[in-house]
């Protein structure tokens, strides 16, 4: 096996409640993942990203996780994951697994034990702190899904810390014995067959143990100088890395919530032997306000300068001290073409769009299920939502302390709250969309009588197919893997122009996020003596005479 196969690879994340039920309860199962590895075989990914299918009572959809060995009952059982990694290797496509280890849930066992006592086996998994001598909490941090971050245990009079929901109690990773019984975990996994790991919030695992009050009074958890990576985090993931990442071949791609590309570059040194990837949230910030208080809720137009700015930064920095991730979309993101393109008249272009630029840049593209087809945000109400984040923000924000008013909320909500991206898959025009024979867990897009699998697949316009040549050009082209990377135009503020290069060959990106149309011309660097197109998302683009149309995109080889 290649030890360094992502490079060339693309990978899709499967979000198992929504992806395909097979059982007829409404909700997505492992053996759903199986029957549709035909398909993911015919889109030409070459690796799955499973999020989390553990036993969990689900508050956080499974990213609050009971027991990290047992396959939680609602998506079958662990031998239909065992079943299903057989299977999947049978196809040539890996295996990751995600792994959510900076909390647990509090049904898990080491929690239920922890809470017990001051001094037994367990006491120390987790972080326990005295009351302050009023009783209130040890410090002011908020949780990222509102409230206080530190809930109160009656039993041991204590209060211990939570970065997400109370039910997901944060665990101690200064404690050796924490750290071993994650790496077992892992090891256990690797016995099964996984390839490797996706790491939830992983750049959150050391705290800061002076707990420092955030000098913002509505803040999160809070690190002095550096927001959210603890002093210790590079040493436990390094030490991570050392026992079970190295040793056994494993892939990562680590969650790092406030990384900047120099961050970046501490994690992915190859030389410093920490993870190969990560997912950074800085350019999936570009339409929020800075000065609202809101949080996420706070939004502004995507600016696209900002975002050219971001992704180059990514590009150039890690260029030869690590290796991108790279994504638009997934099960924290709203639907990319209805979030920043426009999903009402230009749908199938303004999907390719992103996905050229994305699949253009040098990283592991990452494909989120449904991106594939273009699939939009249902106008969803307050009511039909899920999401433990978008419901206590909501009660939090909107109801006490009305910051925002229910309809700045609810537009928000439609434009970016995480559940726009969690309904069900749409894989056909029947009522149910393909996705359950069932009632569905969660509703699902009306719009699947027009955006669907089956439909996409039979049009000339299928976002599908698009990704098909996308990802075939990935395995083909030693340019978009390897070469390097030159933005052109970085002022302009509707097409996305870059350059790769390669032994004497380049590559150029053009991409208009706009409804506007401009000469194309404008947008090519010289004077051309050739050009060979390589992929357009407008059938009729032969070369570059004439106007660049509303979100067309291209990539031309050129000389
Ligand atoms: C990550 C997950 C998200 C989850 C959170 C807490 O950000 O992607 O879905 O809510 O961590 O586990
Ligand atoms: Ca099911």
């Amino acid at each position: 096996m290649e030890k360094e196969w992502w490079k060339k690879a693309v990978i899709y994340q499967v979000y198992p409640k929504s992806f395909l039920d097979t059982n007829g309860d409404g909700i997505g199962d492992i053996k759903g993942i199986e029957k549709k590895l035909d398909y993911l075989v015919e889109l030409g990914i070459d690796a799955i990203w499973i999020s989390p299918v553990y036993l969990s009572p689900q508050i956080d959809n499974g990213y609050d996780i009971t027991d990290y060995r047992k396959i939680d009952p609602m998506f079958g059982d662990n031998h239909d994951i065992y079943h299903l990694i057989d299977k999947a290797h049978e196809y040539g496509i890996k295996i990751i697994m995600d792994m959510v280890a900076n909390h647990t849930s509090d049904q898990s066992v080491w929690f239920q034990e922890s809470r017990k006592s001051k001094d037994n086996f367990f006491s120390d998994f987790y972080v326990w702190r005295d009351a302050k001598e009023d009783g209130s909490e040890p410090n002011n941090w908020g949780s990222n899904f509102g409230g206080s971050a530190w809930e109160w245990d009656q039993n041991r009079k204590q209060y211990y810390l939570h970065y997400y929901a109370k039910q997901q109690p944060d665990l101690n990773w200064e404690n050796p014995r924490v750290r071993q019984y994650i790496y077992d975990m892992m090891r256990f996994w690797k016995a099964k067959g996984v390839d490797g790991w996706r790491m939830d919030v992983v750049t959150s695992i050391s705290k800061d143990l002076h707990f420092p009050d955030n000098p913002n009074p509505h803040g999160k958890p809070y690190v002095v100088g550096n927001q959210n990576n603890g002093p210790r985090m590079h040493e436990f993931i390094h030490e991570m890395n050392q026992e079970v990442l190295k040793p056994f071949s494993m892939m990562s791609v680590g969650e790092s919530p406030d990384s900047t590309s120099q961050d970046a570059t501490l994690l992915v040194d190859p030389e410093r032997e920490e993870l190969d990837m990560i997912f950074t949230f800085e350019h999936m910030h570009v339409d929020r306000a800075q000065s609202g208080v809101n949080g996420r809720w706070d939004i502004q137009k995507m600016d696209l300068i900002k975002l050219k700015k971001i992704l180059s930064s990514w590009q150039i920095n890690l260029r030869g001290h690590g290796w991108n991730a790279l994504y638009f979309e997934n099960h924290d993101r709203a639907r990319v073409t209805s979030r920043w393109g426009n999903d009402k008249k230009y749908r199938y272009e303004s999907a390719t769009a992103f996905a050229t630029i994305l699949h253009g840049l040098q990283g592991t593209p990452f494909v989120y299920q449904g991106e594939e087809i273009g699939m939009t945000n249902p106008d969803f109400e307050i009511e039909d939502y899920e999401d433990i984040e978008l419901l206590d923000n909501y009660r939090e924000l909107v109801l006490e302390q009305k910051t925002i008013s229910k309809e700045a909320f609810l537009k928000a909500a439609r434009k970016i709250s995480r559940d726009n991206a969690r309904t069900p898959m749409q894989w056909n025009e029947t009522d149910n969309a393909g996705f359950t024979t069932g009632a569905p867990w969660f509703k699902l897009n009306p719009d699947h009588k027009e955006v669907n699998v089956e439909d996409d697949r039979k049009k000339d316009t299928s976002v599908f197919k698009y990704y098909q040549t996308l990802i075939r050009l990935r395995h083909e082209c030693k340019i978009l893997t390897e070469g390097s990377y030159e933005l052109l135009y970085p002022e302009d503020p509707n097409v996305f122009t870059y350059k790769r290069m390669l032994d004497g060959e380049t590559w150029l990106i053009v991409v208009n996020l706009s409804d506007t149309q401009f000469e194309l011309s404008d947008y090519l660097p010289q004077v051309l003596k050739k050009e060979t197109l390589i992929i357009a998302n407008y059938r009729d683009r032969t070369n570059t005479d004439g106007l660049l149309r509303p979100w067309e995109s291209l990539i031309l080889a050129i000389s």
